[in-house]
């Protein structure tokens, strides 16, 4: 066989070791291999034609002469023998045990040509799809449906020029919801679920004054060009409640998530969701109806926290009326949390809240959630996890995951992640030249030594926070862009700077390619308002291998 560096001689009809040919036979040998050695090529393109794909064999006018070429969508494809094209080469090069120099001088040589032929094709503008021999033979479904994918690409439109039909600015992302409408549509409309969003969309793109143009090509499929497209074949779905940023999605659509449904009031914070994801979150949760929400395996929530006034119970006492914890939720956001899980049955949640949700309003607000929660039928795990495992940021966050008991029976392997031990400190995360207009003035940073000394005086903790480099920052909060007290850089020979956005940004674990596309000031008030988006992943990770595991739950398909 080829890796003992035996050759198969049609000729003669049997096996030959490469090394008793002499030179001119070797190269007219391989000469023939290259030529006729067509079995998967004829595998390959036998199977293009009957799929309806007319392609061209060996264009050698096209740099690298690829074995089929699809001109009109710009797609080369390759045919990759698996030993002359060094398949695995690290570990296979080991396997070959003569004539060793010659073979891994040739092969790596081929390895680099058709580097450069990729690259080359690449810039020109070609798709370049490559297969391996032993894929055409054992998983040549797989092989056709990355051809069909780089044919639905290039005859896709994409977002950012579909965006500026839809008027998607700033100020429009207060008003009504055409947008939300819009944006979920088109990211759902391959798939069931895009339907509950079609008629508003339709409606909206009619106010446009779009539907009936016939330049404009909605219907197309869409090649999302943001920094967190939606994943192409998702292993679950969720939604995304008191969105912010994006945050519990960013972490969520790492783990293989389809995002089915957002909602976030802020226009900024929508603003930045919409740059990130290519999605206009719905706005005020307690004006949604349940009716729009897509059907989901898990429901996200970093919901604000409020006390639950006793006036609608007693009023239901009153009455004689026995009451429940649902009860006692009603007009806080937290309810609409319950409604929607009463409605649409995830198998599972995940909440996010203050660490001190569990002593708010004397344990009463805890209480009522827990309550509320176990009510529904799920089945509650709870627990407060720092940050500071996977950023240099002291941030303690309860977090409360539950799971439906009529799926799981209350008996769901979940557990919180172990947690790495903190590793990272401050100076990872800074940049290296910073703007000065982030150094406090002399009359900000003079007040802010003043009030800390008073306070101190006091006996009071309060007081700005110098970071150590060494070390790791307090918690950012939403207020940080009011004086950055909380978090000071030392600078030599100056007053002390704020974080920019930037190093927020990576203080909460959100990756390079996060678009900034708001203020410093509505930067800092989103960032402070986010999740550690790594711990965030961790916990989801956990609660995924729940719900993808079929051997957990009795009706989980
Ligand atoms: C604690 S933040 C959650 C941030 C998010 N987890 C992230 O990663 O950015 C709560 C969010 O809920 C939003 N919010 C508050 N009330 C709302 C409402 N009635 N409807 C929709 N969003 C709301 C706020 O604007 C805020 O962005």
């Amino acid at each position: 066989f080829f890796l003992k560096t035996q050759i198969f001689l049609k000729s003669k009809g049997y096996f030959c070791d490469m090394d008793v040919l002499t030179k001119e036979q070797r190269r007219k040998n391989m000469q023939a291999i290259k030529s006729k050695n067509t079995e998967i090529e004829l595998i390959l393109g036998k199977a293009l034609w009957a799929r309806g794909h007319r392609y061209r064999k060996n264009n050698d006018k096209i740099f690298g002469k690829p074995d089929f070429t699809i001109r009109k969508f710009k797609i080369a494809i390759f045919c990759d023998g698996d030993f002359f094209h060094g398949k695995d080469w690290v570990t296979s090069k080991e396997r070959i045990k003569s004539n060793v120099d010659f073979w891994h001088k040739k092969i790596e040589s081929n390895i680099e040509r058709d580097k450069v032929v990729s690259a080359t094709l690449r810039k020109e503008g070609w798709t370049v799809i490559r297969f391996w021999g032993s894929d055409i033979k054992k998983n040549l479904n797989d092989c056709l449906m990355k051809v069909d994918r780089a044919i639905m690409e290039a005859k896709s439109v994409k977002y950012s020029s579909l965006k500026r039909h839809f008027n998607l600015d700033p100020r429009k992302l207060d008003g009504g919801e055409g947008l939300a409408y819009l944006t979920h549509y088109l990211q759902n409309k391959e798939n069931t679920t895009g339907a509950i969003f079609e008629e508003e969309a339709e409606q909206y793109l009619l106010e446009l004054g779009l539907a009936e143009d016939s330049e404009f090509q909605y219907e197309l499929p869409i090649k999302y060009d943001v920094p967190f497209p939606p994943p192409l074949q998702p292993k679950f779905k969720f939604i995304d409640l008191f969105a912010g940023i994006g945050g519990f999605r960013l972490a969520f659509q790492n783990l293989g998530g389809k995002c089915v449904f957002t909602s976030e009031w802020n226009k900024f914070s929508k603003k930045t969701y919409e740059a990130n994801f290519g999605e206009v979150p719905f706005g005020d949760i307690t004006k949604i109806d349940e009716d729009i929400i897509p059907d989901h395996d898990v429901l996200l929530a970093g919901f604000p926290c409020q006390p639950f006034s006793i006036a609608g119970v007693s009023k239901k006492k009153s009455l004689g009326k026995e009451h429940g914890f649902k009860d006692e939720t009603q007009g806080t956001l937290f309810f609409d949390i319950v409604r929607i899980l009463d409605k649409k049955r995830p198998k599972a949640f995940l909440l996010e809240n203050v660490k001190n949700l569990v002593s708010h309003d004397k344990g009463k607000t805890f209480k009522v959630i827990k309550g509320a929660l176990e009510e529904l039928g799920y089945s509650i795990h709870y627990k407060v996890l720092d940050g500071k495992h996977f950023v240099p940021q002291h941030r303690e966050r309860i977090f409360i995951a539950g799971f439906d008991k009529a799926i799981y029976n209350g008996e769901e392997e979940f557990g919180f992640p172990e947690l790495p031990d903190p590793s990272c400190i401050v100076e990872e995360i800074l940049e290296q030249r910073v703007d000065p207009k982030y150094t406090l003035s002399d009359k900000l940073w003079n007040y802010l030594q003043n009030y800390a000394k008073k306070h101190k005086e006091k006996g009071n903790g309060f007081g700005f926070g110098l970071v150590d480099f060494e070390g790791i920052t307090r918690t950012i909060s939403a207020r940080y862009y009011k004086d950055g007290s909380e978090i000071l850089i030392p600078q030599e020979g100056k007053n002390p700077r704020k974080l920019t956005p930037r190093e927020c940004a990576r203080l909460q674990g959100y990756p390079e390619s996060f678009v900034i596309p708001v203020s410093d000031t509505q930067a800092y008030r989103q960032f402070g308002n986010s999740v550690v988006m790594p711990l965030v992943r961790a916990i989801g990770n956990k609660l995924t291998e729940v719900i993808l595991n079929e051997r957990n739950s009795t009706k989980c398909n």
